[in-house]
């Protein structure tokens, strides 16, 4: 027998759907391998990682396994920001995606050591099904000792294994990248809404998971597969993803310089993720000795060029910009979309004999950061997803 609940909704005030269950897998697991509270029991991502080290490895690395306010100091400024201005309660919701077991477990102290680790091996292999809910996940949870995953013919060895589609699926993703939602709730944090590609003809996974030949798991006697997924999760923080998202190409005539942005393999809009990700086309001109005589922007580019920026700038009722919390409506979107080339013409000075262009990334506008008084390079310095020369 076991048990099933739907990770909370607390807001819209529904209770866990308790089944009834006699057998509680972590209560025949050593005490600090896994830790439960009520209903559920997670085991440590450690205990996993003993017989699937690779996979452990990438996970530990990852975001998923940065989600959670200890280890995300940006995350963590936004939520206390968010709890001033709304209360503990709009806090604590921000949780039921960025650290879903202590959502679960209702450790709103993260007083067990397991809630820390954001989002966690035995969250996302413990998901049995999903039931609809507008503002969180509604993820089917179920604590007991079987690992459901995308393989049919497992032969596991500690645990038993079920073949879950859904693990397969993008809708798994989006139960937590999921829409902005629009209407009465303030807009989120997140844009599955952008994404064109719902119907699985390419998944989140083939891109986010791409797969390698390699065993599952060191265990002795496992064969090697070719669809064993990578859980590294790459977004704009791996290197390798961001260039493969978009390129841009220069030229210059009487003083003009053409600018042409080109989309690469993306499935969503560049920059995707939060509304806060901000993309922007510096140019530094110099003149005949190489000293540089002029940049389109020199600290923010929504505020100083936003012709030259691919970003989101919500506003609210009034149509004031404002932070994704306190958001209505989206008041101007430039972000690139798949397939989409766009050319930008910008007027140099007449003494400027060459250029330097790049494509930065910024993980949010520095205004928004400095405000927040994140300091963290980490998070401050912008990265570059493309750059060229010119000079005549
Ligand atoms: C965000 C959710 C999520 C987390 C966290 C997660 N996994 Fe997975 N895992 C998946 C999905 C989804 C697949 C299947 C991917 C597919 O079919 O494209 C998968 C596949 C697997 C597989 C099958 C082999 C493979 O790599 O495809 C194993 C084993 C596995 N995960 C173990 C782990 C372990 C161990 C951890 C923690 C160190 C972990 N997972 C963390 C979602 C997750
Ligand atoms: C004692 C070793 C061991 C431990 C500990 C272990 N696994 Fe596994 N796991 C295996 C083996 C062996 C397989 C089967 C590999 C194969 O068939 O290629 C497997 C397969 C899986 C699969 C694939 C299931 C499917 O049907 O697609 C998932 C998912 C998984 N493990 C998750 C986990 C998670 C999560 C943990 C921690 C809670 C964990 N494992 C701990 C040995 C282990
Ligand atoms: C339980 C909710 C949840 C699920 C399920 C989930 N994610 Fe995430 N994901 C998050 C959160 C929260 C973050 C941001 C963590 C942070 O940066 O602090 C994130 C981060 C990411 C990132 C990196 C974003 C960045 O800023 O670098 C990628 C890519 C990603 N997820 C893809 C996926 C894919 C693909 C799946 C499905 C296999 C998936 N996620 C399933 C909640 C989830
Ligand atoms: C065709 C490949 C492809 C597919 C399919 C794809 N992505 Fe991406 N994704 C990318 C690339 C490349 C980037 C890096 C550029 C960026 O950050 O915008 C990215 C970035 C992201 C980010 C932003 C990371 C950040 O740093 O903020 C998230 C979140 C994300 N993807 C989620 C998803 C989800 C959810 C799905 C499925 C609905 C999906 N992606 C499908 C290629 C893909
Ligand atoms: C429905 C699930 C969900 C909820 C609820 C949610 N988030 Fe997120 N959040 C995500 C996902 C998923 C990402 C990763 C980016 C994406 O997919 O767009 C993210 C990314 C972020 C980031 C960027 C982190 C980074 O380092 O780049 C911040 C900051 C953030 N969220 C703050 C919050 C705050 C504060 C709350 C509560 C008011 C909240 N989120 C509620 C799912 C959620």
């Amino acid at each position: 027998m076991r048990k099933t609940w739907l990770i909370h909704a607390s807001v819209l005030g529904i209770a866990l759907l308790a089944g009834v269950g006699l057998l509680l897998f972590s209560r025949r697991q050593p005490a600090r391998a896994s830790s439960g509270r009520g209903a559920y029991f997670f085991k440590q991502p450690r205990t996993c990682g003993q017989c699937h080290p690779e996979i452990f490895n990438e996970w530990v690395t990852s975001r998923h396994s940065l989600s959670a306010p200890a280890a995300n100091p940006f995350f963590e400024a936004v939520r206390r920001r968010v709890s001033d201005e709304s209360g503990s309660q709009a806090a604590r919701d921000c949780l039921s995606c960025h650290a879903p077991v202590a959502a679960a477990l209702e450790d709103w102290d993260f007083e067990e050591r397991i809630s820390r680790w954001g989002i966690s091996c035995d969250f996302c292999h413990s998901v049995t099904g999903m039931q609809a809910s507008l503002h969180f996940p509604g993820f089917m949870i179920r604590s007991d000792n079987i690992k459901r995953g995308p393989y049919g013919d497992a032969n596991p060895r500690g645990h038993q294994a079920e073949y879950s589609e859904l693990h397969t699926r993008s809708r798994f993703c989006l139960e937590c990248h999921r829409d902005m939602l629009a209407g009465p709730a303030p807009l989120g944090c997140v844009s599955g809404a952008d994404t064109p590609i719902h119907d699985d003809s390419i998944s989140c996974q083939r891109c986010h998971m791409p797969a390698a030949r390699r065993k599952v798991c060191t265990t002795r006697g496992i064969r090697e597969r070719d669809d064993v997924f990578q859980h590294r999760w790459g977004g704009s923080r791996d290197r390798e993803m961001l260039r493969q998202a978009a390129s841009l190409q220069a030229e210059v005539r009487d003083s003009t310089l053409r600018v042409t942005l080109r989309s690469g393999f993306l499935a969503h809009p560049f920059p995707a993720g939060p509304p806060f990700r901000l993309v922007a086309v510096q140019v530094h001109a110099q003149d005949a000795r190489g000293q540089t005589v002029w940049r389109n922007w020199t600290s923010d580019p929504l505020l100083e060029a936003p012709e030259a920026a691919c970003a989101r700038v919500l506003a609210d009722e009034g149509g004031r910009p404002v932070p994704f919390w306190r958001a209505q409506r989206t008041l101007r979107d430039s972000r690139l979309l798949p397939g989409e080339n766009r050319t930008l013409e910008i007027r140099l000075p007449p003494e400027a004999r060459a250029c330097r262009i790049e494509l930065l990334y910024f993980l949010a506008p520095p205004s928004f950061l400095e405000d927040l008084d994140i300091r963290d390079r980490a998070f401050t310095e912008p990265r570059i997803v493309d750059e060229t020369e010119l000079s005549w």
